[in-house]
């Protein structure tokens, strides 16, 4: 057993029960999240491991209360000691999330699920128990599904087909995005993304419940496809259901190869992003800068890679920093946390390309 400080919580880590200090920054996010939209009542943390989540929330935010749920019996025992030392107002239960689900009426003003994995086996449990204004805080570690190197399996839980190559983490997360978007309009609720995270080995969405017909319609509408030439690394995107971007690359000719269904809507609301930086006393560094980061970069779907495009073109290295100065001057452009490499902009393919040759001959006559 160890014992450790993070945010304001002192806590016990017993020696069988998950804990990964790396997830610190994720942690801080996640509490940032809560103060900036000011939730009080209860947060739900449903897989609590040592009860970290809850107990911060209930420290750092204004949240009343935790609801802690697990599976494992000592990391029950463990959350149950922890909730004592840190004397917050805490109801642990040595339960499991679906069991809970189906027998709870209480409200949630929030929902943490951290799962080994997947989320996918509770998503449709813990939205049903959701109310309109529900937040959702829900981590993936299953990035080699969502980003293809397991496409069968991808196919199998979400329903969607990913992309095995440099878009594959925003691919992914907007996979799973849609694919709560799905499950939530099955409920006859929408939902409002407030922010899409893609760092180490996980991905984390936030978002809350709008009830109603109209907003679940609003929703779907922004699921569609998009569409990848491994030929020159132009990629295409549709909104809609039934939607189908370009078959044939619009630049060389090539056959491009289709991914989707998936979220081609907002993943950052700066407003809440900028307000969750003005409330990040006590974070991390690192949560800190990944959030400036998310802040600073264009809320469009997908990115170039600047590397691929040059080896392509045969010319030499340009600066991510250079590429993103130059092509301001013809549209809105940024760096983006999915890819050190990548610029998301939306000045045309053909003229990145124009400017990406001009400049290295520019370069080269120097
Ligand atoms: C990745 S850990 C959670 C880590 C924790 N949220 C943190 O930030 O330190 C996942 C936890 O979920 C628990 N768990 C797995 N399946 C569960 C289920 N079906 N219901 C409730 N808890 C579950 C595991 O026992 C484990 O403690």
């Amino acid at each position: 057993m160890e014992s450790r400080t993070e945010g304001l919580a002192n806590f016990l880590v017993y020696d069988d029960v998950f804990f990964n200090t790396k997830m610190r920054s994720l942690r801080d996010i996640s509490v940032m999240f809560l103060r900036a939209l000011n939730r009080k009542g209860t947060v739900l943390d449903t897989t609590s491991a040592t009860g970290v989540r809850g107990i911060r929330y209930c420290l750092e935010a204004s949240i009343d209360k935790a609801i802690f749920l697990d599976i494992n019996k000592n990391a029950y025992e463990n959350t149950k000691r922890n909730v004592e030392l840190n004397r917050i107002d805490g109801t642990v239960l040595n339960e499991d999330i679906r069991s809970f689900s189906c027998k709870s009426n209480e409200r949630f003003s929030a929902i943490d699920l951290d799962p080994f994995g997947t989320p996918v086996p509770y998503m449709k449990d813990l939205l049903s128990i959701g109310r309109d204004g529900t937040l959702y805080m829900v981590t993936a570690t299953d990035t080699a599904v969502l980003c293809g190197a397991h496409a069968n399996a991808c196919m199998r839980e979400y329903a969607a087909r990913p992309l095995h190559n440099e878009l594959c983490h925003e691919v992914g997360i907007r996979i799973l995005i849609a694919y709560a978007v799905r499950l939530a309009a099955e409920l006859n609720f929408g939902v409002h993304v407030y922010l899409a995270l893609s760092n180490l080995h996980y991905m984390r969405i936030f978002f809350e419940l709008k009830r109603g017909s109209t907003n679940a319609l609003d929703s779907v509408r922004q699921i569609g496809f998009g569409s990848y030439c491994n030929k020159c690394h132009r990629y295409y995107y549709a909104p809609g259901i039934a939607s189908a971007p370009a078959q044939v690359c619009e630049s060389c000719g090539g056959r491009t190869e289709r991914f989707g269904p998936l979220w081609l809507g907002s993943i950052y609301d700066k407003g809440v992003i900028a307000a969750m930086l003005s409330h990040s006393s006590g974070a991390s560094d690192e949560a800190i800068s990944l959030l400036y980061k998310v802040y600073n970069e264009l809320d469009i779907p997908f990115f170039y890679s600047i590397p691929k495009l040059t080896a392509m073109l045969g010319v030499g290295s340009i600066s991510q920093n250079v590429m993103v100065k130059e092509l301001s001057k013809k549209g809105a452009a940024s760096l983006t946390h999915f890819d050190p490499s990548g610029i998301k902009t939306d000045v045309p393919y053909d003229d990145i390309i124009s400017e990406l040759k001009t400049h290295v001959t520019t370069k080269a006559m120097r």
